[in-house]
């Protein structure tokens, strides 16, 4: 439709109808499923709200999609279609590995790739637009959503943030089979204190600008039609009614231009912060603030139309963001195709199709980070292993925002070993969850309900098992549950019954290889004292157990590096690479001196790094190159790097540049990731990787709030992790 059409449209509709335009509900007021992942406050609707709504979530399903879009459209007094917007995060029914575990295959292409598949899943299931991507800034371990979001680091998650938005939504979202793209949480709520979701976040504005903002800008630039608001207070503003955010920074300096979609309840949250009297004055503050969408709230509905007649609201903030809604239809083209892709016979040939489970089985094996291994891996077919754990049969691996995926379609480790054809031993153990453990998922609830007895009687069968296998393979670690919305934890290690399995099959069986499933950084030193191996395989997704398999025994090499440090300790976090130096900076040697910046207890640095992962094989570099030793503003150099494959197996290798700004009219942090590169490399074979340096990689925010480079020494490292001390200078300006 054109613009001047809409224009005339939004004329045309009733205040009432604008109002009830803005708002968003679930599948509660109609047809369908739909998941609850937050309060629902329904007083006040009436029938009038739900026929003129402007969008809604959580249903899927072309045949319900399309019966209540037509419904919709005949009571709409404007024949105005609604969008169906859903929480696509790491796939529909097809399911990839998690955000954070594809923040580990450093291959954004491979989770456009993702994205892709999602977006054409559900786009015949009738979705139009998915509340993804996320790409908080994550740097505290004990955060549960750190698994939707691809880690630490402010450069890899913008590289993702645009990949993912451009998968979702293609060269065009009306264009069949792509979905509109809603990045969130804006901003900056991956800075929960302590590590507690929907805690306050306080950044200064350098960091939020320098480090969280990036990601969003980049999705932004990359078209993302949509923007959330986030749950937190953002340094004592609650996101949602924060002008300053979402009018200068996101449409001024950023130039968004799409809708912002409120999170779930968060206009009502604004008078649980504590920064509105009622929801009366929390719906100004969210309209003011330029938030157009009100999800699963009455506040809009409720409230608008008093502001606007008492004249405390001008009607025109009110036409702007109805606007946007409006626009967002016409950009997904539902006022020409208000079924969009919509198809019970394409859902019926592309939900987990061959094509999408082959490519989640790929990404799945890249996600993998292998974290230690001394002569245990690959596994050859002819050695007796016993497969033990939770993990083995376990088919809740899928991740926790994995709401509309079954978990029965996931390959299990177990299933995955015997599609090899490999004869192994299998015990459990253990559950996942100990005896007695109730968790409340996303959108189920997980009990184990075993006996204590009959849980002695498992770990008695476990260690008979390990007595008998040459090597042990361990498949352990966090429920899916204990990770995702809501799933904060302070013990950042494996469940503790567990530990115990860990200990009894280790006290038998000395070749223990673990295979850690988790959400999250965890503290793994109690694994490393026993394990000779460590894989860390996320929550793998929908191929997980055949991916797992293929990589065990050597199919494929593991190529994962860490997005995100894992701790030595919980007492550590947050800890990630690119900090400051500090004025005591402490080396990590043996010191006397007290007043060094360090802790008495455990050491400065994470136990595995960021960038950090093992293959099968063993790389080795060249010297880094600069093709020059001073770059002028405007100026390009490039830094050259060789790196060779020394061992007898085919890898892959990610080549990682960062960056040290030597001094800054503020701290700069010790190294930033500005660049990388992931090849594969057959035995012996050596390959040079160049990366152009450019002004802009060199920016921040100065001391005057100035976003430039400034004149210098800077510091160039390439190697295969950010603690690589392959350097060389040179000097800007
Ligand atoms: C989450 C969002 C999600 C929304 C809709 C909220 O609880 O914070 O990430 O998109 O629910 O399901």
């Amino acid at each position: 439709m054109e613009q001047q059409k809409i224009e005339a449209l939004l004329g045309e509709m009733s205040l009432d109808e604008k109002i009830n335009q803005l708002f968003q509900g679930n599948g509660m007021f109609y047809e369908g499923e739909s998941i609850a992942t937050g309060p629902v406050s329904a007083q006040g609707f009436t029938e009038q709200t739900i026929r003129e709504t402007g969008s809604v979530l959580s249903i899927i399903g072309a045949e319900t999609v399309k019966k209540l879009q037509k419904a919709h459209m005949e009571n709409h007094p404007h024949k105005i279609p609604l969008v169906f917007m859903a929480d696509i995060i790491n796939g529909y029914k097809t399911v990839f590995p998690i955000p954070l575990g594809q923040g580990a295959m450093f291959n954004p292409e491979m989770a456009k790739t993702g994205a892709e598949v999602a977006a054409k899943e559900a786009a015949a299931s009738g979705i139009h637009v998915t509340f993804a991507p996320m790409v908080d800034l994550v740097r505290d371990a004990r955060w549960g959503r750190v698994m939707e979001s691809t880690g630490e680091d402010a450069y890899l998650n913008s590289v993702y943030a645009k990949a993912l938005v451009e998968g979702y939504q293609g060269e065009d979202p009306k264009a069949p089979g792509k979905i509109g793209a809603c990045v969130k949480h804006f901003a900056g709520y991956g800075g929960a204190m302590a590590g507690r979701d929907y805690n306050n976040a306080e950044l200064s504005e350098r960091t939020l600008r320098d480090d969280y903002l990036p990601a969003y800008e980049a999705a932004v630039k990359a078209g993302a039609l949509l923007v959330m608001t986030s749950f937190n207070t953002l340094n004592h503003v609650p996101s949602t009614a924060n002008k300053w955010l979402m009018r200068q920074v996101l449409r001024e300096e950023m130039g968004f231009d799409g809708a912002v979609i409120s999170d779930w309840a968060a206009i009502e949250e604004i008078k649980n912060h504590g920064a509105a009297a009622d929801l009366k004055e929390a719906a100004k503050l969210a309209m003011e603030a330029g938030c157009d969408i009100d999800m699963m709230t009455t506040c809009y509905a409720n409230y608008l139309k008093e502001l606007i007649e008492n004249k405390e609201l001008d009607e025109k903030l009110l036409d702007e963001a109805v606007l946007r809604v409006l626009e967002l239809k016409n950009k997904l083209g539902l006022f020409e195709n208000p079924y969009k892709d919509a198809d019970e016979e394409a859902e019926k040939e592309l939900l987990l199709c061959k094509d999408h489970r082959k490519k989640a089985k790929e990404a799945a094996k890249e996600s993998f980070v292998l974290l230690r291994n001394k002569k245990m891996l690959p596994l050859k077919k002819d050695e007796k292993v016993a497969f033990i754990g939770p993990y083995v049969e376990e088919k809740s691996i899928i991740g926790a925002w994995s709401v509309f995926a079954d978990e029965a379609d996931a390959v299990s480790v177990k299933e995955g070993v015997k599609n090899l054809g490999i004869k192994a031993i299998f015990a459990k153990g253990c559950d996942s969850l100990a005896p007695g453990e109730t968790i409340h998922g996303m959108n189920k609830k997980y009990t184990n309900n075993r006996s204590k007895a009959d849980a002695e009687i498992m770990l008695g069968e476990a260690v008979d098992a390990a007595l008998k296998a040459d090597k042990v393979v361990l498949c352990i670690g966090e429920h899916m549950a204990q990770t995702g919305e809501g799933a904060s934890r302070a013990d950042i290690t494996i469940p503790k019954h567990q530990k115990r399995l860990l200990k009894e099959v280790a006290r038998v069986n000395k070749n223990v290889i673990v295979v850690l499933f988790t959400g999250r950084p965890l503290d793994v030193r109690k694994i490393k004292e026993v394990a000779k191996a460590i894989m860390v395989v996320w929550m793998p997704g929908t191929e997980g157990g055949n991916a797992i398999a293929e990589v065990l025994y050597g199919k494929t090499a593991p190529s994962g590096k860490l997005p995100m440090s894992f701790p030595y300790s919980v007492g550590q976090v947050p800890v990630f690479y690119d900090e400051f130096r500090t004025g005591r900076y402490y080396d990590g040697k043996p010191t006397e001196n007290r007043f060094l910046s360090k802790y008495l207890d455990v050491p400065n640095k994470p136990l595995y790094p960021f960038g950090y992962g093992l293959s099968y094989t063993e790389f080795s570099y060249s010297k880094v190159k600069l093709s020059a030793d001073c770059m002028k503003s405007g100026e390009e150099i490039t830094a050259s790097v060789k790196v060779k494959n020394e061992g007898r197996r085919e890898g892959a290798e990610v080549v990682q540049l960062y960056i040290c700004d030597e001094v800054g009219s503020v701290v700069r942090p010790v190294r930033e990731l500005k660049g990388f590169e992931k090849v594969w490399l057959a035995p012996g074979e050596e390959k040079e990787i160049t990366f152009t340096i450019t002004e802009e990689m060199l920016k921040f925010y100065d001391i005057n709030m100035e976003y430039k480079a400034e004149p210098g020494k800077f510091i160039v490292y390439a190697g295969g992790c950010s603690d690589t001390e392959n350097a060389a200078e040179f000097t800007f300006g």
